[in-house]
C-alpha cells in the first residue's frame, strides 16, 4: 500500500539525505583537494569540499542510521508499517555513498568548468541518492534489494529532487547556504 511504500522510501534514505546537510552545517577550513588541479588546470574539487564537511557528513549519516535502527519497532508501530532496520554496510554504504556522490558531482562541475557553487542542475538534486544507492547495492545487495522494490525506487528518484529542493532554500534563507540550490 502506499502509506508503506512512501515512509519506506523516505525512511531507508534519511541516512543518506543527512550527510550533505551535515556538511553545510559544520563545513570549512582544509578542502579535500588541498588546492590542487586537474591536468585542465581547473581545480579537483575546490575550496567547497572539505575534511571537516565530509568527515561530519558521513558521521551523521552512520549516527542517524544507528538511531534509526534502535527507533524503528517504535515508529513502525505508531505508522502501522514495517521498517527496514540498517545493518552496519547498510548505513555505510548510504552514508558513505551520499558523500561520494556529491564530490563526483564536483568533480564532474569543475571539469565542465562551473565555479564553486554554480548550479547544475538534477546533477545536484540526484548526485547522492543514484550514488549512495549504488553504494548500498555493492556492500549489502540483499538488504537493498529487499528495501528498495521498484515502487518503492520510484518514490525515491520522485520525492528526493523536491525534498532536496526544499531543504536547500530553507538553508539559503537561514543564511547557511549561500546559494538555494
Ligand atoms: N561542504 C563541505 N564539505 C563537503 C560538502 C560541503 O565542507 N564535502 C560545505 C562547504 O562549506 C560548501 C557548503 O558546504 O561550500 C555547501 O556545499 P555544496 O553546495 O555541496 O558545495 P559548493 O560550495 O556549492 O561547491 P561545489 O560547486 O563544488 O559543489
Ligand atoms: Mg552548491
Amino acid at each position: 500500500m502506499l502509506v508503506e511504500v512512501v515512509a519506506t522510501a523516505l525512511w531507508a534514505m534519511l541516512p543518506a539525505y543527512v550527510p550533505n546537510n551535515a556538511a553545510v552545517l559544520v563545513g570549512g577550513g582544509r578542502p579535500l583537494d588541498a588546492g590542487r588541479t586537474w591536468r585542465d588546470g581547473r581545480r579537483l574539487l575546490g575550496d567547497g569540499k572539505t575534511w571537516r564537511g565530509t568527515a561530519a557528513g558521513v558521521l551523521a549519516g552512520l549516527a542517524l542510521a544507528a538511531l534509526l535502527d534502535a527507533g524503528r519497532a517504535t515508529v513502525g508501530d505508531l505508522l502501522g508499517v514495517a521498517l527496514p532496520g540498517f545493518p552496519p554496510l547498510a548505513a555505510v554504504g548510504l552514508a558513505v555513498g551520499a558523500m561520494a556522490g556529491d564530490l563526483l558531482a564536483s568533480f564532474l562541475k569543475r571539469r565542465t568548468g562551473r565555479q564553486r557553487g554554480a548550479a547544475f542542475p538534477l546533477v545536484d538534486q540526484l548526485d547522492f541518492v543514484v550514488a549512495a544507492l549504488a553504494l548500498v547495492g555493492l556492500l549489502a545487495p540483499g538488504w537493498a534489494s529487499t528495501v528498495f522494490t521498484l515502487p518503492v525506487l520510484a518514490v525515491v528518484l520522485v520525492a528526493t529532487p523536491a525534498l532536496h529542493v526544499g531543504t536547500n532554500a530553507a538553508a539559503y534563507l537561514l543564511g547557511l547556504k549561500d546559494e538555494p540550490y
